[in-house]
């Protein structure tokens, strides 16, 4: 077994007498690829709102690498379910945004946006601010801009939920390839469960609320996998059967 990356030790997370998580445990390998599937409302976003503070537990812990989560200590980006990128810079400047603040060498943040630009198609409209552009151009500058960093951990919350399917598949190549290519840790919230059997490692299927871990499934299929191979879609099934839907 890989060391921990993330260990989650009794997380509870109330919204006043709403129970969202419910004594949740789990831990996630260093180098691992875990996706998070869960119903609509079942508290997946909290938990990532959780893990990078935006918000405190009512009881239990996230630690990384064995210490409290702390966003400014630990390597992390992340991109958000809704498109959140910077309004008043243009997208070159939008995906250079967190270089500049780790203090990458100029050659080396020149070299990355060029290559990131690339990556998600954005080339021709770098010199665009994203009010110019669609959500889901605004989107592809969000994760150019955390795929830049190569971080230690790599949170997607429901990243490529606003794009048609092309896009889809091309950018669910692109995030295991960085993955592979940085050795990453990637958590990747999806309620697409063909997205999920497709990316993971390791899925984490969560019950509707009060949430707890209802099944880890490991999907130990070679990459790339197939979505048409029957052992893919057999696994795509028992995990679709596992959920409660509304
Ligand atoms: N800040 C908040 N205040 C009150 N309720 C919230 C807040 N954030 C989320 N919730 C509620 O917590 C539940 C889980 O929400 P969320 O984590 O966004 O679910 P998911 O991402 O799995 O769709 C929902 O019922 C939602 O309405
Ligand atoms: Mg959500």
């Amino acid at each position: 077994m890989p060391e921990d990356k993330v260990i989650v030790n009794n997380l509870t997370k109330k919204f006043g007498d709403l129970l969202v998580l419910d004594d949740v445990s789990f831990t996630i390998g260093k180098g691992e690829f875990v996706c998070l599937v869960g119903p609509t409302g079942c508290g997946k976003t909290t938990f990532l709102n959780l893990l990078v503070k935006l918000i405190e537990p009512t009881a239990g812990e996230i630690l990384i690498d064995g210490e409290p989560a702390d966003p400014k200590r630990h390597s992390l980006s992340f991109v958000f379910q809704e498109p959140s990128a910077f309004p008043w810079l243009t997208v070159e400047d939008n995906i250079k945004f967190n270089l500049r603040i780790k203090k990458f060498p100029k050659n080396v943040i020149e070299e990355r946006t060029e290559q990131m630009l690339k990556l998600v198609g954005l080339t021709q409209q770098r010199k665009l601010y994203p009010h110019q552009l669609s959500v889901s151009a605004e989107q592809r500058i969000v994760i150019a801009r955390s795929f830049a960093m190569f971080p230690d951990l790599l949170l997607m919350d429901e990243p490529y939920g606003q794009m048609d399917i092309k896009l889809r598949y091309y950018l669910e190549d692109e995030v295991l390839r960085i993955w592979r290519e940085t050795g990453s840790t990637v958590i990747f919230i999806t309620h697409n469960i063909e997205e999920a059997v497709y990316l993971s490692q390791r899925c984490l299927v969560m019950s509707s609320k009060p949430t707890t871990v209802k099944t880890i499934r490991t999907i130990d299929l070679p990459y790339p996998r197939n979505v048409a191979d029957p052992a893919f879609i057999s696994i795509r099934q028992e995990i679709t059967d596992m959920i409660k839907w509304w």
